[in-house]
């Protein structure tokens, strides 16, 4: 398989982990014989020193033109608010880059080795946790108008229209399908007409998917559920605000961001887009102490869902599984007795055990 690749690492750690991944790639590359080539282009405030923007034009072709796209992270706090907030890497470089890509996938998995890692008791994840959240990420509040600040008042507008939800809720019945067949949709619809639809359209929907297993919850209830027993879910499917609050919620059941991916994709007509789901991490970045993991797991779900390849990316997944297994650590997630190891170290490992088979 021949595929082009858009790599833009952008800020802080986002080049040490990206550099991991694209080792780990390359590796899948020779090992089935596929040939991966990789355009690398400028995000964030590398881009804004370079160009003047946080998305240069010349990123925004590369990425059309890609079969898919690997993101690092973007931001600083220290220079971001030297800019208008709309001209800030975040907004311009993510929300630009994500438009048309619909549906998130936030899988958060905690590996039996790394349990008490986890920010709950260990009696509250002994039954494991492997759940997936699947956040709608192009509409709400984040792109509703009118949002502007009108003196001293300001509006955002949350707006969903029924084809919005029934794209979204599809993705998440397809995934509970591939899972344990049980989807839990998250509304507030209590309170919220856009919640009041959502789950009308989210319920019409499941009449195609009899074999999974539907639930509905308010928001405010499974921000509480996922810390009393977040072994209760599968597959979560939510609007776009309330996934970006419980994925950072699901991440600390897991214990390290360090650890989690992700991928955004839409109806396929442009290329899908995957990053870890940390930031750019300036206080630690340029000290080679970064987990490279939640980036090599972006890869492994770039290569599941955009190449098709699940071979390959069984193959990521099990590698990174048995390199901790066999006790690497980085800084964020390490133990008693394992050994501590660096970036590089930890890509290094992974790439090992993929070429070995
Ligand atoms: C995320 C981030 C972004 C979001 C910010 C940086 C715009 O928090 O990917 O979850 O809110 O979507
Ligand atoms: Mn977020």
């Amino acid at each position: 398989m021949e595929k082009n690749i858009a790599v833009l690492p952008g800020d802080g750690i986002g080049g040490e982990v990206t550099a991991e991944a694209v080792k780990v790639l390359d590796a899948v590359a020779d090992r089935w014989g596929h040939a991966f080539a990789y355009q690398y282009a400028l995000v964030g405030w590398a881009a804004i020193d370079n160009t003047g923007s946080a998305l240069p034009e010349e990123t925004v072709e590369t990425c059309k033109a890609a079969d898919a796209i690997f993101f690092g992270a973007v931001g600083d706090p220290k220079r971001d608010p030297t800019l208008p907030p709309a001209e800030r890497p975040e907004p311009v470089a993510l929300l630009t880059l994500r438009k048309g890509l619909y549906a998130n996938l936030r899988p958060a998995v905690i590996e039996p080795d790394l349990a008490d890692l986890s920010a709950l008791r260990p009696e509250a994840v002994s039954s494991g946790v492997d759940l997936l959240i699947v956040r709608e990420l192009t509409g709400g509040l984040y792109y509703g108008r009118p949002k502007e600040r009108r003196g001293d008042a300001a509006v955002d507008t949350m707006a969903y229209s029924v084809e919005e939800v029934d794209r979204i809720a599809r993705v998440g019945f397809e995934a509970a399908r591939k899972r344990r067949k049980k989807l839990t949709s998250v509304d507030k619809a209590n309170i919220l007409a856009c919640s009041q639809l959502w789950r009308e359209v989210v319920v019409e929907v499941s009449k195609e998917y009899p074999d999974v297993e539907l639930d509905h919850m308010y928001v405010d209830n499974c921000a509480m559920q996922l810390v009393r027993n977040p072994g209760q879910f599968d597959t979560i499917v939510t609007e776009n605000t309330f996934g970006d609050i419980l994925s950072d919620e699901a991440s600390m059941l897991v214990g390290s961001l360090g650890m989690l991916p992700s991928a955004s994709i839409g109806d396929g007509s442009q290329p899908a887009f995957y990053e870890p789901i940390h930031g750019s991490a300036p206080d630690i970045a340029g000290l080679g102490i970064a987990n490279p993991i939640a980036a090599i797991r972006s890869a492994a779900m770039l290569l599941r869902y955009s190449f098709g390849l699940n071979e390959e990316a069984d193959a990521v997944d099990n590698a990174v599984s048995s390199v901790l297994r066999e006790g690497l650590r980085t800084a964020d997630i390490m133990q008693s007795g394992k050994r501590r190891v660096s970036t590089s170290e930890m890509g290094d490992a992974v790439v090992e055990k993929i070429r070995k088979g």
